[in-house]
């Protein structure tokens, strides 16, 4: 899979894709991330990538200009079809199918804004749809975009060295993931579930199931309204 991003700070993307399984999943040829500074593409000695909002009010407006010559720069570096996303507090919500379905496509390009945003005309031409990772407000896109490179990277085949890893967390058959627990046995902290030392597979598989079933409740009750629940899942939250 191939990334873009558009950021004023590509640097930081590079950074934060270095490390850990996303890392690994570049190092792995699995995936590759490309920065574009609308900077570079930016005229004049100073270089400039924003000025003020029409109509008055507080921050900067990035322009249009910059922007989409480091789009067209990050399109043409590729043939494959690109879609582009920007990351913005008025996107919709990332999910973990949301991320699925990113990561089953060859390529994708980020957008990441700084400031007050962007030129609303540039988001209508050159985008195809607009994420926010949470209800709260960033200064900029980066974080958004190092959020989706991270959730994508683990999906790619091969990122993860147990595959099962993958399939097991939280959000992924839309409850919340049980608790998790090694070595020592006891502990000043306390003691390992029984269950887990039991070696009975289907017990085990069902205490992980009733436990995240009641971590889900208790914490997150809106998500069982999209969860395949089983009747022995009911029969459990019931009780
Ligand atoms: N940029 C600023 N805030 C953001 C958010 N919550 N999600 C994605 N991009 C952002």
């Amino acid at each position: 899979m191939r990334i873009d991003v558009i950021s004023l700070f590509p640097d930081f993307i590079a950074q934060c894709a270095a490390f850990g399984v996303t890392g690994r999943a570049i190092e792995r040829g699995l995936l590759s991330v490309h920065g574009w500074n609308p900077r570079d593409h930016a005229e004049g000695s100073y270089r400039r990538v924003d000025d003020r909002p029409f109509g008055g009010g507080p921050g900067m407006v990035m322009l249009i200009d910059p922007l989409r010559a480091a789009l067209r720069a990050a399109r043409d570096a590729d043939p494959a079809p690109v879609r582009t996303i920007y990351l913005t507090p008025q996107g919709a919500p990332l999910t973990q199918a949301k991320v699925h379905e990113l990561a089953e496509r060859g390529r994708i390009l980020l957008l990441c804004g700084r400031y007050e945003g962007i030129d609303e005309r540039l988001v209508e031409a050159e985008v195809d749809e607009e994420i926010s990772i949470g209800d709260y407000v960033l200064s900029g896109g980066e974080l958004g975009a190092a959020v989706i490179i991270d959730a994508v990277a683990r999906l790619q085949e091969g990122a993860l060295n147990d595959a099962d890893s993958a399939a097991q967390d939280s959000f992924e058959n839309g409850l919340l993931d049980c608790p998790h627990y090694t070595r020592p046995v006891e502990h000043e902290l306390g003691a390992v579930p029984p269950v887990l030392m039991s070696g009975n597979h289907a017990e085990i598989a069902r205490w992980r199931r009733q436990q995240s079933l009641e971590r889900t409740l208790r914490r997150r009750p809106e998500l069982l309204d999209g969860v395949d629940l089983s009747p022995a899942d009911r029969q459990f939250l019931a009780g």
